[in-house]
């Protein structure tokens, strides 16, 4: 079957032919380990390629496969990958692209798992990591070294909602030999396309938007066909892949995800004018505004902007008693689900993050970030004014 090409049609078909599933409307779960063979001669040209199916789900499970192919149809490119989170995805991108000796180049407001691995894995397996004093083009080119070997970023970011110019990087990146990650998970492919503007690969914790229920952790490396198929075969070798359980949760997810996240990006705009208009909220950090640092380049590079913010309050105090007094924002980390969460990312994304280098990134004790969930705008505002008041 062929989808058309809108996001919405590709979202709901693609990755499923009913035809080949004994005319099941929607993808089928094969919760199984592993595939029997009709005889000897099939399973060896099975395991060597020579024969298309399937042999044991640490390889390739049709479930998986089609929560891929849904995803790569999103995504508009050639190939993805799925992972049992975000931050094996983002392992798994980098594992085939640095050896010892290597250095990656990253923008500096990651999220502060991502700066973990950063800090606490690469550096064991001989990688030099070297952080760009902004993530602006000429701080990042200022990094480069002949041993760079992938640029790595994130935009928006997580939580001040930075926009990183991805085509600049992409030139830097590619007049150096290197090769650009991105960590898109906060844009998603509705919002925008780093492919299309020169990353290599693009990675997601497909916990958040794409999924968007809040019943899955999973992740996911999408770019060409070459470079995924690395990524792959790394995977398969280590063993980080992603159960079909939750791959056939994404596909119901992602089946949705562009009616949600149009939804996301009405009312978090809604929300954050809101936000901007109280005489309590110092600052708020969301691209759709028009006093974001990164408005102009967030309207070239993005279609949309999402349900995530971040606002800031005079004190830590008044920032507890806010997340405190609201009723329909959990509180909680994670972001982009169907249900509205509130948080200090001080204490929950970023805790793991040194203070002083927090503070140095511009997380402030009173700052709050929420994610905008597919409640009613008016109820959520509502909560919010109640919560200030
Ligand atoms: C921007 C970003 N990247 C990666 C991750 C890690 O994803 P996961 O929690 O699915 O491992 C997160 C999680 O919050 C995130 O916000």
């Amino acid at each position: 079957m062929k989808p058309g090409d809108g996001i919405a049609t590709r979202a709901v078909h693609a990755g499923h032919d009913p035809a080949r599933h004994q005319g099941a409307a929607v993808p089928p779960l094969y919760a199984s380990a592993t595939f029997v063979a009709p005889d000897t001669e099939t399973l060896e040209g099975l395991n060597t390629g020579a024969v298309q199916g399937f042999v044991y789900s640490r390889i390739r499970n049709p479930t998986v496969l089609a929560a891929e192919q849904r995803l790569a149809a999103l995504e508009g490119a050639e190939s993805a990958v799925l992972f049992g989170s975000g931050m094996a995805a983002i392992a798994g991108a980098l594992a085939p692209l640095l050896k010892a000796g290597d250095t990656l180049v990253a923008t500096p407001d990651l999220y502060g798992g991502a700066q973990r691995y950063l800090a606490e894995a690469l550096p064991r397996q001989g990688v030099t990591v070297r952080l760009a004093a902004s993530g602006s083009a000429a701080d990042v080119a200022a990094a480069i070294t002949p041993e760079t070997r992938v640029i790595y970023t994130e935009t928006p970011t997580n939580p001040l909602l930075r926009i990183v110019d991805l085509a600049a990087l992409a030139g830097l990146a590619h007049g150096t030999g290197a090769v650009l990650v991105v960590d898109g998970t906060l844009g998603g492919p509705m919002n925008q396309r780093p492919l299309q503007l020169g990353a290599d690969l693009v990675v997601h914790s497909t916990s958040k938007y794409l999924n968007g229920h809040g019943d899955v952790i999973a992740g996911a490396v999408v770019g060409s066909r070459k470079l995924t198929r690395a990524v792959r075969s790394m995977q398969q070798a280590s063993g980080a892949i992603l159960d079909p359980h939750p791959a056939w949760l994404m596909l119901r997810g992602m089946a949705t995800y562009p009616l949600r996240m149009a939804q996301h990006n009405r009312s978090g705009q809604a929300v954050a004018e809101f936000l901007a208009a109280h005489p309590k909220v110092t600052r708020v950090h969301y691209p759709g505004l028009p006093d974001h640092p990164d408005h102009a380049l967030a309207q070239r590079q993005m279609t949309g902007f999402g349900g995530l913010m971040s606002f800031e309050l005079a004190t830590a105090d008044q920032a507890r008693a806010v997340v405190d007094r609201t009723r329909l924002f959990g509180i909680g980390a994670s972001l982009g689900g169907i249900e509205s969460l509130i948080s200090q990312p001080g204490s929950t994304s970023h805790h793991s993050v040194p203070a002083e280098r927090r503070l140095a990134m511009g997380i402030t004790p009173g700052l709050v970030r929420i994610s905008v969930g597919i409640e009613d705008t008016a109820d959520l505002i509502a909560d919010l004014d109640q919560a200030l008041a």
